[in-house]
């Protein structure tokens, strides 16, 4: 647990609710607020295309109260939120490519029910704090670097513009109905638990699985720049957002340590591995189409406005990771 313990006491005995909690960062933050003794409840669809694993809670499981419920469901939703001090929003369709095949679901998921989410907010808890999982996708292709965040918002795809319609809500019932919500767009989150079954996360996972087990690595394109956020300085974000009142109504970015190119990430990830190889390659037509070319984070608003700023080295971070999967693996395959 890396947030520090100053924070804690914002969220001892509190009553907090996480939707999409069974997954990757919303799990870690589960993990990090039982630790601060928090009494934590998550929503969850558990669904298998989504990052959501039980044994992502292994260890903290009879402290968290699981309801396996959708978040689409709006009846169930008012139950859930009643009484609760903190509502950390992940729940979400998070594949690019699931979005332009099954625009629909993204739709349902990711703007549909967060205006549901909300509702229900302001009609059964409308003091509670909020905080929304938004997305450097919505950004597209950057038209300058670093990018802040009045960059425009011109996504390549479904996901970004329901992930757009999912932030403009929050920050609306902030403006208008007095809502605390607070939006942080996440740029790409690594780190224990993400999904590494496959690349719907994030590519990241599928390369630590295929060098786990001693398979080559593509990297598609190889020279598109990304930045990197360790999970626990995703986790540390989400408190420090929840708990200042500077935050309310404000949209924030997560970066991380300086920007790499694929290919200097794969260079790195088979050199902390000890072994290892990969290929360069084209980029796959229908991939392409909704590539956003070169991205990383300005994120001096954040650190001026709520004191955040990412921690942990991404040679760092990728090596808790890789240590975790060496252990762990196979409950994620
Ligand atoms: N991981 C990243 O790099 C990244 C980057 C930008 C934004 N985000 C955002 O952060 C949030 C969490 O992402 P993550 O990486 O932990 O992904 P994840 O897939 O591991 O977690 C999302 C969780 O939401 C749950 N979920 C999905 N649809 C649901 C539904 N209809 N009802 C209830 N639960 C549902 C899934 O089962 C899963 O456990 C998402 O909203 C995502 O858009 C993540």
């Amino acid at each position: 647990m890396a947030a520090p313990s100053n924070l804690s006491r914002s969220f001892t005995g509190k009553r907090i609710l996480i939707t999409g909690g069974l997954g990757f960062i919303g799990s870690n933050l589960a993990r990090t607020l039982v630790g601060f003794g928090a009494r934590v409840s998550i929503v969850d669809s558990l669904g298998p295309e989504y990052g959501g694993n039980r044994r992502n809670l292994a260890g903290i499981a009879s402290r968290v109260k699981v309801h396996v419920a959708d978040v689409r469901d709006s009846p169930r939703l008012p139950r859930f939120v009643q009484g609760q001090d903190f509502l950390f929003n992940l729940a979400g369709q998070t594949s690019h490519m699931d979005s332009m095949t099954d625009p629909q679901t993204d739709l349902d998921i990711n703007c549909r029910a967060q205006l549901a989410i909300l509702e229900a907010c302001r009609r059964h808890n409308p003091t509670m704090r909020i905080v929304f999982a938004s997305t450097r996708q919505i950004y597209g292709r950057p038209d300058y670097l670093p990018v802040d965040e009045k960059h425009p918002l011109r996504p390549v795809d479904v996901n970004g513009i329901n992930k757009i319609a999912g932030e403009a809500y929050h920050l609306l019932y902030a403006r208008v109905h007095g809502i605390a919500a607070t939006a942080l767009r996440l740029t790409n989150t690594i780190g224990p638990r993400m999904r590494v079954k496959d690349a719907r996360q994030t590519f990241v996972g599928v390369w630590i699985r295929r060098l786990l087990e001693n398979q080559p690595i593509d990297v598609w394109g190889g020279r598109q720049l990304r930045d990197f956020t360790y999970v626990d300085d995703a986790v540390e974000a989400f408190l420090l957002a929840a708990t200042r009142p500077e935050a309310v109504g404000e949209v924030f970015n997560l970066g991380g340590p300086p920007p790499v190119t694929l290919q200097q990430l794969a260079e790195m990830l088979v050199s902390i591995n000890g072994t290892g190889t990969f290929t360069v390659r084209e980029f796959p037509a229908e991939r392409k189409k909704i590539d956003i070319g070169d991205y990383y984070a300005d994120d001096r608003l954040i650190g001026r406005k709520l004191g955040w700023k990412p921690r942990t080295g991404l040679r760092a971070a990728l090596a808790h990771t890789l240590a975790f999967y060496r252990e762990e693996l196979r409950n994620y395959v």
